[in-house]
């Protein structure tokens, strides 16, 4: 299949933006970039570690201009962070930058997959749950506003959703 647009994966945490989108770059031969790794790589150093120097708002400056970026670029799957769609200024580019992929999962999920993270710093909390359910309160109907597609993710293996994906797109 030829793409002629990016394929832009968005939603929670522990949706598996990154692994769903390694499939389908595999199942579509296009290339796959991470925005969180593209803001590592500029800046020399780790989410966490921006968070603690930046702070979050330093962190989500530097979202912002990866993802600018990254849209310059022939098409290609993007996995997002769980927050990229915070900023209207990161809306309106998704807006028109492609096919943009809501992949939902529900909290219990969520914390299935990232409980024992320690690279993602929103979630170094006591009470995982409340954190994720005030970020699905706030970000859900933002995924909404800017998704052109929703897959639901849970209790499905990664590929399978991949392959949803690549039966609807
Ligand atoms: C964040 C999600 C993370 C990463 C950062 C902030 C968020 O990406 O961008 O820790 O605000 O939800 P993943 O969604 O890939 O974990």
């Amino acid at each position: 299949m030829q793409l002629t647009h990016h394929l832009i994966l968005i939603g929670p945490m522990g949706a598996g933006k990154s692994t769903i989108g390694r499939f389908l770059s595999e199942q579509l031969n296009l290339g796959f970039i991470d925005l969180d790794k593209v803001i590592e790589d500029r800046a020399g150093a780790s989410i966490p570690w921006i968070f603690d120097i930046e702070g979050e708002s330093g962190f989500r400056e530097r979202e912002t201009a990866a993802l600018k970026e990254v849209l310059q670029e022939p098409p290609l799957i993007i996995a997002t962070g769980g927050g990229c769609v915070l900023k209207p200024e990161n809306r309106s580019l998704l807006n028109t930058a492609g096919q943009v992929i809501f992949l939902e999962a529900c909290i219990d999920q969520q914390i299935e997959r990232t409980g024992k993270d320690k690279n993602r710093p929103l979630l170094q909390t006591d009470n995982l749950e409340q954190k994720l359910t005030e970020m699905a309160e706030l970000r859900n109907p933002l995924y909404c506003e800017v998704a052109t597609i929703r897959v639901d993710t849970n209790n499905k293996p990664p590929k399978l959703v991949a392959q949803e994906i690549l039966n609807q797109i």
